[in-house]
């Protein structure tokens, strides 16, 4: 019996997050360049994408380049941005085959034009996939989509297209880049570190967190479905007890 033929299809996670971490101590233990991490990064993106397919999973958010990021060493920024453009322009037309529309979310203002350029292409290509929603999240960070909602709120009620009183979760959550999707589910990270890294703070407020010490590259098939299946094993209280959720089910 393979591993996906143990996850309850009944109770799958409608969203999965993934925080790819430990490209870098992935070469360096093998004595290679972090670039040759970032490399091998991409292949497990895209056993991983279709491993997500292939069990139904609507939505899959990978954290790729946060905020911070952009402090690391120049060179290594160009050749994660120059990576991404190869990777995307290379898959677009499988992913588009496979039925997977691609999503960003981030501030791609700071993307260099022709990163920004190659993304929104593969966005725009891929818009009519009715399978699995991919969303890329680049140059993110949860901190900066919070500050940006709050001042396009605080706009909107200047310009009273926005009541004051009107303000509530829901509005909010309207006002992030995830606007239309759905909160993560599962959240993963991998490389070891237990922490979120400026990532959906908002979304992930009762998402099940999943922390494995395996480094991105070698994450692969079987490790999401170990994750989803370790997930269905979790109870979902939101604030209540296990005698109300047994007996609402
Ligand atoms: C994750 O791997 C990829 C990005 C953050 C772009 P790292 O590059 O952070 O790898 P480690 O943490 O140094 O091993
Ligand atoms: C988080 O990884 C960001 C991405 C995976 C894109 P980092 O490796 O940059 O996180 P920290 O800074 O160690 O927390
Ligand atoms: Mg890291």
């Amino acid at each position: 019996m393979s591993l996906i033929d143990k996850i309850d299809k009944n109770r799958l996670p409608a969203h999965i997050a993934i925080i790819m971490d430990g490209n870098g101590r992935w070469a360096k233990t093998r004595g290679l360049e972090r670039g040759e991490g970032h490399r091998e990064g991409v292949s497990a993106i895209r056993r991983v994408v279709e491993a997500a397919s292939k069990a139904s999973i609507q939505y899959l958010t990978l954290y790729a380049f946060s905020t911070e990021n952009w402090r690391r060493p120049s060179e290594e920024v160009r050749g994660l941005m120059d990576l991404m453009v190869y990777a995307v322009s290379k898959e677009t037309a499988d992913l588009k085959k496979n039925g997977v529309r691609i999503r960003s979310i981030g501030d791609m203002e700071r993307l260099p034009e022709y990163a920004r350029t190659a993304l929104e292409e593969c966005v725009r290509e891929t818009a009519g996939g009715t399978g699995l929603t991919l969303v890329l999240a680049l140059s993110y960070s949860s901190k900066w989509e919070l500050t940006t909602a709050a001042k396009k709120m605080a706009a909107d009620v200047v310009k009273g297209v926005l009541q004051e009183g009107d303000i509530d979760e829901g509005t909010f959550s309207g006002y992030l880049t995830t606007g239309d999707i759905p909160d993560p589910d599962l959240l993963i990270r991998t490389g070891g570190e237990q922490r979120i890294s400026n990532f959906l703070l908002w979304q992930c407020a009762y998402a099940e967190f999943y922390f494995t010490g395996t480094f991105w590259p070698d994450f692969g098939e079987d490790a999401l479905y170990e994750a989803i299946i370790e997930y269905q094993r979790r109870e979902r209280r939101y604030g209540k007890t296990s005698e109300q959720i047994e007996s609402e089910q």
